[in-house]
């Protein structure tokens, strides 16, 4: 079983971008519960991500706070989708860097459009070093939101 898992998951990553629709494990285990198998969230209760992480992730500062989202968390109250969301994304610190790469990786390119570039271990290591709290994710959320970079 065990086997035959490792070997489909080679065979997803040996397709390559054919097949980048696939939910990796990384988001299957740890993102899917809350933010849906299609990373269309829970109006009202959990952010949709499918069609929307794909524009966060267009700027460089937009990237940024995808990786500080899942890496510290954040929490407050968002409007995502005309619906008010009062809840906590768990900080994810303890996934490794190229896990919580192919789960931004897959996020944002779902919803269409120009797919980003795909999120590397190493710029992941590189946000990691910022060290911040999920308060500071949070207000860095709402200056993004002002300057129009997140839907
Ligand atoms: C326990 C439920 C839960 C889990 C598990 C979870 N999230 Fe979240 N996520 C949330 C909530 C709630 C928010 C909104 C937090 C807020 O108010 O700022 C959110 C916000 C986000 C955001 C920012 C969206 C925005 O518009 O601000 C991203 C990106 C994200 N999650 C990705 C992930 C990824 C990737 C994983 C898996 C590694 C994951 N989440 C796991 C509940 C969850």
């Amino acid at each position: 079983m065990i086997r035959s898992l490792l070997l489909a998951a080679g065979l997803l990553a040996a397709a390559g971008p054919a097949l980048a629709q696939t939910a990796p494990p990384a988001y299957r285990s740890n993102c899917q519960a809350c933010h849906q198998a299609d990373a269309k969230g829970l109006p009202g209760q959990f952010p949709r991500l499918n069609g929307r992480a794909n524009q966060i992730a267009a700027t460089p500062e937009g990237r940024k706070f995808l990786m500080h989202a899942v890496l510290f968390g954040s929490s407050g109250r968002i409007v995502v989708d005309g619906k008010t969301i009062i809840g906590v994304m768990p900080a994810f610190g303890r996934l490794s860097d190229p896990d919580l790469a192919q789960a931004l990786t897959y996020v944002s390119r779902l919803g269409g459009g120009k797919a980003p570039a795909a999120f590397t271990a190493a710029e992941l290591k590189a946000a990691r070093a910022d060290q911040l709290s999920s308060t500071a994710v949070s207000a860095s959320r709402v200056r993004l939101l002002e300057a129009k970079q997140i839907p």
